[in-house]
């Protein structure tokens, strides 16, 4: 696929198929998120892929802050990705100060770039994902048993799409660009 044809037709997929997603497949996707830009090549993400039906439901059920519609989302994917960060590397100097007065926020830039980068990956390889910002941090920390001194960043669904999306309306290049 082409790539802007891969960033034009990538929509957010809420239902998949009851079928695995081959782990070599899964490698493929992850080696090509590898490829993101990161704060000084820090490359702090992390794609802890749960596929385990137990602690998947304990997320659902205990992870998503009550919204019951990310809770549907997460019991009807084969798997669930937990993107997490490692933590002060990202904005920081050597000494521990701050880099920028953006602080340790470049964290979740990076984290951010490495979700789309996943996203337009699997698209590419026919895989459905979607994005999920509503969740209980620590308590899906605790399910996966997340390694000390990484946090919780974001939530990826990711299946065989079971559903065709049109794109939720865009605001016109018009409204985005401002040359100066
Ligand atoms: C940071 C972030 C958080 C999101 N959180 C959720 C969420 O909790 N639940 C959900 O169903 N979709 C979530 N989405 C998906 C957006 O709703 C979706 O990207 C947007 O409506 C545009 O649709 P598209 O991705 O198909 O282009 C999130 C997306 C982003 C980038």
């Amino acid at each position: 696929m082409e790539a802007l044809e891969c960033i034009k037709t990538r929509r957010s997929i809420r239902k998949f198929k009851n079928q695995a997603i081959e782990h070599e497949t899964l490698k493929a996707v992850i080696e090509a998120a590898s490829m993101a830009p990161s704060w000084k090549n820090s490359q702090v993400p992390r794609y802890n892929v749960v596929e385990n039906s137990d602690i998947k439901n304990d997320i659902a059920e205990n992870g998503t802050l009550g919204f019951a519609h990310n809770k549907e989302i997460i019991s009807g994917a084969p798997a669930l990705v937990v993107v997490s960060v490692i933590g002060n590397r990202c904005g920081y100097e050597k000494d521990g100060s701050f880099t920028t007065s953006k602080e340790d926020r470049w964290e979740m830039f990076d984290a951010g770039i490495a979700c789309q980068t996943f996203c337009l990956a699997a698209h590419d390889m026919g895989i459905g994902s979607v994005i999920l910002g509503i969740f209980d941090e620590e308590a899906i920390a605790k399910s996966i048993s997340l390694p000390e001194g990484e946090k919780v960043a974001a939530l990826i669904a990711i299946g065989y799409p079971d559903q065709q999306c049109e794109a939720p309306k865009r605001k016109t290049v018009d409204d985005l660009l401002r040359i100066i």
